[in-house]
């Protein structure tokens, strides 16, 4: 009796339950499982769509809202499709329209082939389509408009569509962002652009269009967020309806053939956080009528802005980024911008400005970037930058500055990277600027600084070129992420450390020119991933030890100007040295047979009791008396000397070394033998950065081993030149066909520069 009531009670719960379902569900569910099946299977079925199993046919189970991209409704249907970088081949299948509650298809980098799929238009829930970085090909269709009218997310950025941009891509009423760029658009863009009113995001840059005006239409897009058209073919002037863009917090129209002068529109738009206007022919000063309030963030880098940095810079209180760089702006910093209270970043390198910096930076904001590098800068470094508690990056590089490292250095715990290379600088390093924990990059040569380093570096510090200073002291002998050491030409002593284990990651390691004494220890064999070795005039003595004939990636080998004793063990010859010079010691016995090799012939000169059993080195013969030679056969090695460093240069210099640093970062690092000495190159206006990326290619890989790969680059202008380029980001899946170049670029000129592209060439005096 008491059950009795409960079974009505649940009967009529499940009655509830199905009549929730929409009708004739169970069919539907059951043909959307097949459709997704079938497109499995239209696409061969792909391994990482190996979940997507139907291992029970005899029930309409609802198992396939599980598998792997699939997202469906609380109906059970399915509404998302998200398969991006997938590995799927193949076109687009007709059928993925039969999923009717379809809103959203993402197939981001994948190798989808064909035409634009028009198939899709009969999605007509259709709100979100990413089929961007594929292998798309031909137009987009004049009537692009038929396709779902709730369309918020148009991406088919990085395909191969040309032609044109039809106008009525101006009729989707809803889109908000429409990411068009790197593709092969070779025609038009249209006005009716400007008509998509909820527009928010257009990305049109690295397209080929045929060169246009920016259509004052443009200035109708009242939602328009972020415009990003670099590198699109505009000419003509910024049209001043821009100033209607009151929503525009990102504007980027650098690389096109812009002309005229900023106008001043620009300078009123209210939410504008950047800016980007490099690489144009737009001229003219930036005067005194910026007024808008909210301005948070300005970067210009117009090579051609002349005249001084307005005062009135001091007036934007909202203020937090400020980039001027790459421009001919000079006069002095003026001090009201060291006042304002958001500051945050300040780039003013690569122009021409003169004086002495305000005493007053950082003291008024909580600045994290300060870049003035390559201008006529002189005076001291500001001694408040690290007030704010915040500061992670001062590059000061190629000035005149003067004076001494400021006391903060002692005590900023933020600090990341200092690059004041290049300057006058005297005196000592704070010492506790060597236990900032997040300090990766020190780049302080060619001032006159002085200072010990403590023997054991702070964890992070991946980068220390000191060379051409005064530090004294002893090398450090524990600096566990130390990939690059440069302390050439200082005056450190002692000797090298007998247990190198501490150090253990190096790469690079150059100590020519100081005073360094005592044997090479055993404990070499520590370093299994050093590939430049330079430990030239210095003090050295004892043997060479076998030991580094097993240093595996070895690739040069400098001991020349020591006091080494003793024969050359023959296991040398087995690392295959690109280059190597033992010349200028008091080396002894007979050059091993290994390097019997013309390669060869200059890398033992000066060291009187060698000799060689051939004469292919220029080394004495065995069993003869090391005095002159008749002029003729002085001639003949001569030219034998020329034409090896000739071949020697030609085959070296295209040597390109990548190294990961503790961030995971990529550095480049890359040998010029030809002038004798190893250089960081940099990215130039023109972003060789680019061509360097392009190049770290498979097909460039000429071979691999502890330290990375090892790519052949050919370095234009920078042929001559030894290179160090950190690339930028982990990606996952090194995609360099289609490396954003907008990632790149505005990176690179934003926020990589300080730590991870080093600008000027570097000697590190190899
Ligand atoms: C998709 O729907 C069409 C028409 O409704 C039908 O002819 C076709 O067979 C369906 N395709 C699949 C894969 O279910
Ligand atoms: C099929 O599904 C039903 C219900 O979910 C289950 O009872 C049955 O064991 C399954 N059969 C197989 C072969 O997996
Ligand atoms: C989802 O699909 C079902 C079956 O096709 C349909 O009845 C329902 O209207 C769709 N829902 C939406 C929001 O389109
Ligand atoms: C889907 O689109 C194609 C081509 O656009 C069309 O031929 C077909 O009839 C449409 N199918 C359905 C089910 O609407
Ligand atoms: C896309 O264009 C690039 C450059 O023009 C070309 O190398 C590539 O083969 C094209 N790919 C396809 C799938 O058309
Ligand atoms: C645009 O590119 C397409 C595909 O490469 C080509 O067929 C066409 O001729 C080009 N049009 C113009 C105007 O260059
Ligand atoms: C843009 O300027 C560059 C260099 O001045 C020139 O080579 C190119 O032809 C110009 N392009 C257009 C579309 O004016
Ligand atoms: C600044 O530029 C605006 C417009 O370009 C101009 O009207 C104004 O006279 C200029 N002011 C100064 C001080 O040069
Ligand atoms: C830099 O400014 C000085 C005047 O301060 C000027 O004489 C010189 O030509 C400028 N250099 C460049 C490259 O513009
Ligand atoms: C910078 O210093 C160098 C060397 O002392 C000097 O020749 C040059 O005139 C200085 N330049 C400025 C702008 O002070
Ligand atoms: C060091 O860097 C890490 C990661 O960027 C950050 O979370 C941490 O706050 C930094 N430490 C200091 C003292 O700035
Ligand atoms: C060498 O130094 C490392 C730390 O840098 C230490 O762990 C190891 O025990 C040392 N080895 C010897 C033989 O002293």
């Amino acid at each position: 009796m008491e059950k009795t009531p409960t079974i009505p009670a649940i009967i009529l719960f499940t009655l509830t339950i199905s009549s929730l379902y929409p009708k004739a569900s169970s069919l539907t569910r059951e043909q959307e499982k097949q459709t997704l099946l079938q497109i499995k299977n239209f696409w061969s079925n792909p391994t990482s769509l190996q979940s997507w199993e139907d291992n029970n046919r005899s029930t309409t189970t609802t198992a396939h809202c599980n598998w792997f991209g699939i997202t469906c409704s609380s109906y059970d249907f399915i509404t998302d499709i998200s398969l991006p970088n997938q590995n799927i081949y193949g076109p687009i299948p007709d059928s993925f329209c039969n999923l009717t509650n379809l809103t959203h298809i993402d197939l981001y980098d994948n190798y989808i082939s064909g035409q634009f799929p028009t198939s899709l238009y009969n999605c007509s829930n259709l709100e979100y389509l990413d089929l961007g970085q594929n292998l798309l090909v031909g137009t987009i269709p004049s009537d692009i408009n038929r396709i779902s009218s709730s369309l918020v997310y148009l991406s088919l950025e990085a395909n191969n569509f040309s032609g044109d941009i039809p106008p009525r891509i101006g009729q989707l009423p809803n889109i908000q962002s429409l990411i068009l760029d790197n593709n092969l658009f070779n025609g038009s863009f249209p006005a009716e652009l400007g008509q998509l009113h909820s527009l928010q995001t257009l990305w049109l840059a690295y397209n080929p269009f045929t060169p246009a005006t920016i259509p004052l239409e443009f200035g109708k897009l009242k939602n328009l967020r972020f415009l990003w058209m670099t590198q699109a073919n505009l000419i003509g002037n910024i049209p001043d309806s821009f100033s209607n863009l009151s929503a525009l917090q990102q504007l980027d129209l650098a690389r096109n053939n812009l002309t005229g002068p900023i106008p001043a529109s620009i300078w009123m738009l209210p939410n504008l956080e950047y800016l980007y206007l490099y690489a144009n022919h737009l001229s003219g000063k930036i005067n005194g009528t910026i007024g808008a309030l909210n301005l948070v963030n300005i970067d210009i880098g117009i090579n051609q802005l002349t005249g001084t940095i307005p005062e009135d810079f001091g007036k934007l209180n909202s203020l937090t980024g400020l980039g001027i760089y790459f421009n001919k702006f000079s006069g002095e910093i003026p001090s009201s911008v060291s006042l304002l209270p958001s500051l945050t970043s300040v780039r003013f390198f690569d122009n021409n400005l003169t004086g002495v910096l305000s005493p007053e930076f950082g003291k008024h904001s909580k600045l994290w970037e300060f870049d003035v590098s390559n201008n006529r800068i002189s005076g001291e470094l500001p001694a408040g930058l690290c007030a704010g508690g915040t500061l992670t990056s001062v590059v000061a590089f190629n000035n005149n500055l003067t004076g001494r490292l400021p006391d903060f250095l002692d005590h900023c715990l933020t600090l990341d990277n200092i690059q004041v290379y290049n300057n006058w600088l005297t005196g000592d390093v704070p010492s506790g600027l060597w236990s900032a924990l997040n300090l990766t990059t020190v780049m302080m040569y060619n001032n006159q600084l002085s200072g010990t380093l403590p023997q054991k570096l702070s964890w992070n510090i991946s980068i220390l070129m000191i060379a051409n200073n005064r530090f004294s002291g002893e090398i450090p002998s524990r600096a566990e992420n130390l990939l690059v050491f440069d302390a050439s030409y200082n005056q450190f002593s002692g000797e090298i450390p007998v247990n190198l284990t501490g150090i253990s990651r190096l790469q690079f390691l150059s100590l020519q020119g100081n005073r360094i004494s005592r044997g090479i220890p055993r404990s070499i064999s520590a370093l299994r991933n050093i590939s430049i070795l330079n430990l030239s005039y210095n003090e050295l003595s004892g043997e060479i030890p076998v030991e580094l004939g097993s240093l595996p990636v070895l690739k040069l080998l400098d001991l020349s100007g020591n006091q080494l004793t003793g024969e050359i063990p023959p296991a040398m010859a087995e690392l295959k040295l690109p280059f190597l010079n033992l010349s200028s010691n008091k080396l002894s016995g007979e050059v091993p047979a290994g390097f019997q090799k013309s390669f060869y012939d200059d890398s033992f000169i000066a060291n009187p009791d060698l000799c060689s059993p051939s004469t292919v080195l220029n080394v004495r013969e065995c069993g003869r008396k090391s005095n002159g030679r008749n002029h003729t056969s002085v001639a003949l090695i001569l030219l034998l000397v020329l034409g090896g460093l000739a071949l020697l240069g030609m085959v070296l210099f295209t040597i390109v070394v990548v190294i990961k640093d503790s961030k995971g970062r990529r550095i480049v690092v890359g040998l010029d033998l030809g002038p004798w000495k190893l250089t960081s190159f940099f990215q130039s206006l023109d972003f060789t950065a680019e061509r360097i990326l392009k190049g770290l290619t498979d097909e460039n890989l000429i071979g691999s081993g502890g330290c990375g790969q090892v790519y052949k680059i050919i370095l234009g202008n920078c042929s001559g030149e030894i290179m160090a380029v950190k690339k930028i980001r982990n990606s996952k899946k090194l995609d360099f066909r289609r490396e954003k170049e907008f990632r790149a670029e505005v990176q690179i000129l934003g926020t990589i520069r300080h730590t991870n592209i080093y600008s000027e060439t570097h000697c590190l005096h190899l």
